[in-house]
């Protein structure tokens, strides 16, 4: 038999030890989701709590499997942070889907780097990603997408191939030369957007101060006058008008953008249409709000979390870019030894490393994967339904509410 074991002796290196253990794992773990509903939503840590998980040194010699899944149940399990609750309203955060907690477990047990190659792994990204275009209406034919760790990453993504194609367009190369060799760029958001694309703007070199935040009406939704102003006034300004960032759903009050209003602006002006639809975009599933999501289909890249209201366990993020060429142009830069050549070596399709900033990457796919076709379309969809019709409702209560 091949040795299979890793370098120290590990009890779990038995077959027949690993099944016992975790079985004793999910069971922890099912008794942990039976019991969730009856525990409070939240509790704090008390002070000992805290210490002693911030405090304990680094074992000399290793304990033993069975002590350290007393020491998770005992010491971490008590203190969640609430959002696999059912009363759980803190933030988007959504509870992990049952299917996705195993296909976590699952994922780990062939533990492959979805950096590339011909397995498995990489071919169910690819049908991942192209699911989650399909639900969302975003066109699969030439786009490219990747699995990233969040709507964080996925916006970083998709903006640093807006600045690559506006480097491009403009006769240069963001890649070579550096974001000081063309006129200065400037990135238009409203002042709903979420934080991380200002972040993101940060991180390419833009500047938040290149950033126009645009005033958002009384719907919380971008004013669509004051972008063109803006456009127009910082390119008589001399700057270099790249990109507009609309919303899917804000994550303070859930307003959508004027996305077609958006889109019309960005062909008009030549400009990257990025949609923020990280957490807020699953609803278009809900064929009553369909039509607020009008637009969304025209984004040139857009960020997608299934680890908000796709119930995904985190982390999963997502971004499609609808010229999947120009997302290999941002980012393709791999070393010789996994260069892909048509017709040669053992074939399979360009590397992910190729598409996004990771060269090793886990296997985020599985439990997306898992976890939508578990669904279908049909029980997404109705999950989707149920949630408005509970927003709807807590939004009635409230407008009854004298205070
Ligand atoms: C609209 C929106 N965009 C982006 C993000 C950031 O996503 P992540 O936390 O997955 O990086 C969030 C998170 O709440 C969000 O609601």
């Amino acid at each position: 038999m091949v040795e299979t074991k890793i370098n120290w002796h590990s009890e779990l290196d038995d077959p027949e030890a690993f099944r016992a253990f975790a079985h004793e794992a999910v069971d922890l773990a099912a008794d942990y989701l039976a019991a969730l509903s009856e525990r409070p939503v939240y509790q704090r840590m008390s002070p000992e709590a805290r210490m002693n998980l911030l405090e304990a040194p680094l074992p000399e010699t290793g304990m033993p499997a069975g002590t350290l899944l007393d020491r998770f149940q005992t010491e971490v399990m008590p203190w969640p942070m609430g959002n696999g609750h059912p009363r759980f309203f803190g933030w988007v955060n959504s509870p992990p889907t049952a299917i996705g907690i195993v296909a976590e477990l699952l994922a780990a047990t062939m533990n492959p780097s979805c950096a590339g190659g011909d397995h498995a792994a990489i071919y169910l990204e690819r049908a991942t990603v192209r699911w989650l275009m399909e639900l969302m209406g975003f066109p699969t034919e030439g786009s490219m997408g990747i699995l990233v760790s969040g709507g964080s990453m996925a916006s970083l993504t998709g903006l640093a191939t807006a600045r690559q194609w506006a480097s491009t367009c403009d006769g240069w190369n963001v890649r070579d030369d550096g974001v000081g060799a063309g006129d200065r760029m400037t990135l238009y958001v409203s002042s709903e957007t979420h934080t991380t694309v200002i972040k993101a703007a940060e991180l390419l070199g833009i500047g938040n101060r290149q950033v126009r935040v645009v005033p958002a009406g009384a719907d919380f939704r971008m004013d669509i006058s004051a972008l063109e102003a803006a456009v127009t006034a910082d390119r008589n300004a001399g700057y270099r008008p790249f990109a507009v960032v609309g919303s899917a759903g804000t994550v303070s009050t859930g307003a959508i953008d004027p996305l077609d209003d958006i889109a019309d602006l960005c062909a008009e002006h030549r400009l990257w249409f990025h949609v923020d639809a990280a957490y807020g975009g699953p609803g278009v599933l809900d064929t009553r709000v369909a039509p607020h999501f009008s637009g969304m289909e025209r984004a040139d890249s857009l960020a997608i979390d299934p680890h908000k209201w796709l119930s995904v366990p985190v982390e999963c993020g997502c971004v499609f870019v609808r010229d999947g060429t120009l997302l290999r142009e941002t980012f393709s830069l791999v070393p010789p030894y996994v260069q892909v050549d048509e017709g040669k070596g053992i074939g399979g399709l360009p590397w992910y490393a190729e598409y996004g900033f990771q060269q090793s990457r886990g296997f985020r796919a599985l439990k997306t994967w898992m976890s939508l076709a578990h669904a279908g379309r049909e029980g997404l969809s109705q999950t989707i339904r149920r949630h408005n019709e509970l927003a709807q409702y807590l939004a009635e209560r409230i407008d009854d509410h004298p205070n």
